[in-house]
């Protein structure tokens, strides 16, 4: 059965209010849409762990800094609630513009220092717009738990502060990145490669995995970093914007692993930008 799609906040609140009176536990999915396995995982992790469940669809303008990337990001709503329907999710809230950003809307939320590298570094604005749309999805939707995918892995770290920095009651909860059988980490941007950038972009993630493998063996990154960056512009990327390994907690730069850590990149192919990260385990460094 395809889900119920409410358009409008009052009709949101009106069954949070309903799901709260029955004693629900109630769990969103936010999403931009263009959903692919990854999104349906975070479904998947939320009807197993909610009694309720709401994907929230909404292409967030204020977390775009090109007017291009805004326009050519993928809508496919109708698909979407045909994917969901499987899930007997409870609702899709799909906000008019007008219910997330009223007239004269005029709220910032901003997260110092974890926005200021890897891609906060490259996106002018970018997490202040997803800051402030997920304050909202959260206050909009009540919801107890949140799920949120690792492919996005300092936007979870950014939403998780703001979260604990506004006490917003809710448990913000991570899933594993899902991947392709080529390697290449889901995402809505990978509909906008051809079938050959599909393939070189796939190149990313054994860049990732060798990487992590010679860091468990003692190396320290740098000069990792520079061979690995040049074998991504073989494999047929037109620009790295970033290749670092840093700590989970702050995503502070690291040298070698020596706390819960990962690799994080973020690279060009036919004009789309792709992120991916990889864990690395703890290692010592060698001459250590
Ligand atoms: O990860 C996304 O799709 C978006 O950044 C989010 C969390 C739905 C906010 O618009």
């Amino acid at each position: 059965m395809t889900p119920p799609i409410l358009r409008k906040l009052a009709e949101m609140r009106d069954h949070t209010a309903r799901w709260r009176a029955e004693g629900a536990r109630i769990g969103v999915v936010p999403t931009m849409g263009a959903l692919h396995r990854g999104h349906l995982s975070l479904v998947e992790a939320a009807k197993a762990e909610c009694d309720r469940v709401v994907v929230w669809i909404f292409v967030n303008p204020k977390q775009f800094n090109s007017p291009e990337d805004l326009e050519n990001y993928p809508r496919t709503e109708v698909e979407d609630a045909g994917k969901l329907a499987p899930f007997a999710v409870d609702a899709v809230y799909a906000p008019d513009v007008d219910q997330v950003y009223p007239d004269g809307f005029a709220t910032n939320v901003s997260v110092s220092g974890l926005t200021d590298v890897l891609c906060g570094a490259h996106r002018s604005g970018h997490f202040d717009g997803v800051a402030t749309v997920v304050s909202k999805i959260f206050l909009q939707t009540g919801a107890d738990r949140a799920y949120f995918g690792e492919k996005d892995f300092q936007q979870l770290q950014v939403v998780r502060r703001m979260a604990r920095d506004l006490d917003i009651p809710i448990e913000v909860m991570a899933c594993p990145t899902v991947r392709e059988a080529s390697g290449l980490a889901m995402s809505s941007r990978n509909l906008r490669l051809s079938e050959g950038g599909l393939a070189q972009a796939a190149q990313l993630y054994p860049v990732l995995r060798d990487l992590a493998a010679e860091l468990a063996d003692g190396a320290r990154f740098p000069p990792l970093a520079e061979r690995a960056r040049a074998r991504l512009i073989e494999a047929g990327f037109d620009e790295v914007d970033y290749l670092e390994l840093r700590d989970e907690a702050a995503l502070q730069a690291l040298d070698h692993p020596d706390r819960p850590a990962r690799i994080f990149a973020a690279a060009w192919i036919e004009g789309v930008r792709l992120i991916d990260n990889l864990a690395v385990p703890a290692a010592v460094p060698e001459g250590a």
